[in-house]
C-alpha cells in the first residue's frame, strides 16, 4: 500500500466513524514554550483534552506530523527516524474504550480497510499499580473481539501507559496492539520482548492529569488518543521489514544510490542517518513556524541535522551540494499531502545550502585537528577541552566528536566538556531562557520587576485555577507585563481577584528571590517548571521564591519581592484557543 492510500483510507474510515478530519498542525508547537517540537497529535490538542470545547466537536482524527529528538541518536536501525507522520482518532469525553479498540480493530482487520490477519495480531494492556487499576475492561472487550487470553499480555507503566507529552498534562493507561511480521506463522504466546511483534496502534484512555509533583488525578472527561505511526504500518502492511523501505523513504534512498555510486544493503546506517535527518530538516525549516539553524532551540536542531547528514554523506565519499537534489526528493514524496512545502522549496534550498558552507568550511579544519588530536591521545580520552575547542571553532557537535571518536576506538571526556562549556554557557542559557521568558532583553530596573512579577503570577494562577496552568507566552517591557497562559475558559471577577490578592501578598512577606545552578535533572525533581529539553545534560539557573514559585530561568530578577510594589491586573482576556491573556502593572 502506497502511504497517501494509508491516509486517505485512515481519514475515510474515521470520517465515516462520525469524525471531523482536523489539520496537522505545525511541527514547532503554537503556544507552548515547554516542548520545541509536536511529538505526538495528542500534543496540539491538551487544552481540549482537558475539557475545552473543540470548534469541530467531540470526534476528531488526522494526519499529525511529528519530530522526536530523544530517538536521534537511535537512527541508523530498521525503525527509527525523528520525523514522523502520525495517523490518530480522538474522543473529547465522546466514545471510550469499547468503542475505541473495535474501531481500531475493524480498520485494522477488515478486508475493506487494512485486512490484515486476526490471527498476526496481539495486545497488551495495563496491569495496574498505585496509580491506576488494571484494565480489565480492555481485557474483556479484545476477548471479545477474538484474541486469546495467550495473545494478551499485561504491562506497567513504562510499557502501558501514555503521557504526559510534557512534564505534566492529561495521560493514561493504553493497550498497544501489536502485528507478527515473521514470514513464518505467529506463534500462539505473545512476546513483547520479540522483535518480530511490531508495535503498531497505540490506543490511549486519557482520564488522568499528571501534577508537577507526580501525582495522577481523574480528569473532568474521559478521553481517547490513538497514535499510529505511518512509516510503521506501512512497513508492516507491506511486510518490508524496514520502514526506509516504504514509498515515503526509498525515493531518498534511491537518490542517494544514484548520487554516491554505492548500495544502500552496504551502508544502511548512514543512507538511514542522512535521508532521515535531510526529511526532518526540510520539514522543520520549511514549517509554518519556519526556524534557521542556530545553537539554541530547534535552531540547534536543525543544526546538528543538517552537519550530521553532511558529515554521514563524507563517509560515503558525498560532499559539497548532495542534500540539495535530496531535499528535492522529499518535497516530490510530500508535497501532494504538505504543499506548504513545495512553496517553500526556495528558501528551504537557501538555507541548507548556507548551513552546509559554513560547516564544509569548517569541517576540513576541524578533521585535520581532530586527526592530529587524536593521535596525540593515542589510546587515551579525549579531554574535554579539545572537545570544546572543535565545537567552539568548528561547530563540531559533541555528538559528531563522539562518532568520529568511536571511529578510531577513543572514548571522550564528556564531564570535562560540560564544565568547558559551562564557561561559555550564559550566552546560549539567557537565548533560551528568552524563548521561554521572552522580552528579557530589556534588562532595565523596572523590566526585571515585571520579571519577577510574572514568576509570581505564574504561581498565583496555577495555585487559584489548577495545576494544569502553564505559561504560553510572555512579553515585558518598563511599563507592564503581559502573559499568556493554559486556561480553558474566560477567569471570574473572583477569581482575578484572589490572583491578585494572592501575588500582594506574597510581595509584602518581602520574600528573598534565590538564584541557584542546578542540573536539569534536580531541577526537575525540585518540581521547578521551565523547558526540560537541553542539550548536554548541562546546568540550569533556577530561581525560588520560597516554595511558592519555582522556575528555571535565565532571570535577572529582583533580590526580595518587596521591591514590587502593588501588583495590578488590567484586563484578562482570551489569546487563542484554550489560552488567556493577562495585562498588569506594578505601581509604586
Ligand atoms: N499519543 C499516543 C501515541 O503517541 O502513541
Amino acid at each position: 500500500m502506497k502511504s497517501s492510500e494509508l491516509r486517505e483510507n485512515f481519514l475515510a474510515f474515521f470520517k465515516g466513524k462520525g469524525h471531523e478530519i482536523i489539520p496537522s498542525a505545525s511541527l514547532v508547537p503554537e503556544n507552548d514554550p515547554t516542548v520545541l517540537f509536536t511529538t505526538a497529535g495528542m500534543h496540539p490538542l491538551v487544552p481540549f483534552l482537558l475539557g475545552e470545547k473543540h470548534p469541530s466537536g467531540k470526534r476528531l482524527a488526522n494526519v499529525q506530523i511529528c519530530i522526536r529528538t530523544d530517538d536521534i541518536d537511535e537512527v541508523g536501525d530498521d525503525v527509527h527516524h525523528t520525523f514522523f507522520e502520525m495517523l490518530g482518532n480522538w474522543s473529547l469525553g465522546d466514545y471510550f474504550k469499547e468503542e475505541a479498540i473495535k474501531m481500531s480493530f475493524e480498520f485494522l482487520t477488515d478486508s475493506k480497510w487494512l485486512g490484515l490477519k486476526k490471527d498476526r495480531i496481539a495486545v497488551s494492556i495495563f496491569a495496574g499499580d498505585k496509580d491506576a487499576p488494571q484494565d480489565e475492561e480492555s481485557e474483556k472487550i479484545w476477548l471479545s473481539l477474538g484474541i486469546p487470553q495467550k495473545r494478551i499480555k499485561k504491562l506497567g507503566k513504562k510499557d502501558n501507559w501514555w503521557g504526559p507529552a510534557g512534564e505534566t498534562g492529561p495521560c493514561g493507561p493504553d493497550t498497544e496492539i501489536f502485528y507478527w511480521s515473521g514470514k513464518e506463522k505467529a506463534p500462539e504466546k505473545f512476546d513483547s520482548e520479540d522483535k518480530r511483534w511490531i508495535e503498531i496502534w497505540n490506543d490511549v484512555f486519557m482520564q488522568y492529569f499528571k501534577s508537577l509533583d507526580g501525582k495522577y488525578e481523574l480528569l473532568s472527561q474521559k478521553n481517547v488518543d490513538t497514535g499510529m505511526g505511518l512509516e510503521r504500518i506501512l512497513s508492516a502492511i507491506g511486510s518490508l521489514g524496514d520502514d526506509y523501505k516504504t514509498d515515503v523513504f526509498w525515493p531518498i534512498i534511491k537518490e542517494l544510490e544514484d548520487l554516491s555510486g554505492k548500495k544502500y544493503e552496504d551502508n544502511k546506517k548512514e543512507f538511514r542517518i542522512i535521508s532521515d535527518h535531510i526529511k526532518a530538516a526540510t520539514f522543520i525549516t520549511g514549517d509554518r513556524k519556519g526556524v534557521e539553524p542556530s545553537n539554541v532551540g530547534q535552531g540547534y536542531v536543525v543544526r546538528k541535522l543538517i552537519r550530521r547528514a553532511i558529515r554521514y554523506g563524507r563517509i560515503l565519499k558525498l560532499s559539497g551540494d548532495f542534500l540539495i537534489p535530496l531535499i528535492e526528493k522529499v518535497l516530490e514524496i510530500y508535497s501532494d499531502s504538505y504543499p506548504y512545502l513545495k512553496a517553500k522549496e526556495d528558501y528551504i534550498i537557501d538555507v541548507v545550502k548556507k548551513e552546509g558552507e559554513k560547516f564544509e568550511k569548517t569541517l576540513e579544519q576541524g578533521l585535520r585537528e581532530f586527526k592530529i588530536k587524536a593521535e596525540k591521545n593515542e589510546g587515551k580520552v579525549i579531554p574535554g577541552k579539545v572537545i570544546f575547542d572543535l565545537y567552539q571553532s568548528y561547530g563540531f557537535p559533541f555528538e559528531l566528536t563522539e562518532e568520529m571518536a568511536k571511529e578510531k576506538g577513543l572514548s571522550l571526556d564528556k564531564k570535562g566538556f560540560k564544565e568547558e562549556f559551562r564557561g561559555h554557557q550564559e550566552l546560549s542559557r539567557t537565548a533560551s531562557a528568552g524563548m521561554f521568558k521572552g522580552g528579557l532583553a530589556d534588562t532595565g530596573e523596572k523590566a526585571v520587576k515585571y520579571h519577577t512579577a510574572t514568576h509570581l503570577l505564574l504561581a498565583a494562577l496555577r495555585q487559584v485555577l489548577g495545576e494544569y496552568v502553564y505559561q504560553r507566552g510572555s512579553n515585558i517591557n518598563a511599563e507592564r507585563l503581559r502573559f499568556d497562559f493554559s486556561h480553558p475558559q474566560k477567569m471570574t471577577e473572583d477569581e482575578i481577584k484572589k490572583v491578585e490578592e494572592l501575588v500582594n501578598e506574597k510581595i509584602k512577606e518581602n520574600i528573598p528571590v534565590v538564584c541557584r545552578e542546578m542540573s536539569l535533572e534536580e531541577a526537575r525533581k525540585k518540581g521547578m517548571m521551565g523547558i526540560f529539553e537541553s542539550k548536554y545534560g548541562e546546568k540550569v539557573k533556577t530561581y525560588m521564591i520560597e516554595e511558592f514559585s519555582k522556575e528555571i530561568c535565565g532571570g535577572p530578577h529582583v533580590k526580595e519581592t518587596g521591591e514590587l510594589g502593588n501588583f495590578k491586573i488590567l484586563k484578562e482576556e482570551s489569546s487563542g484557543a484554550g489560552i488567556r491573556r493577562i495585562k498588569a502593572v506594578l505601581n509604586p
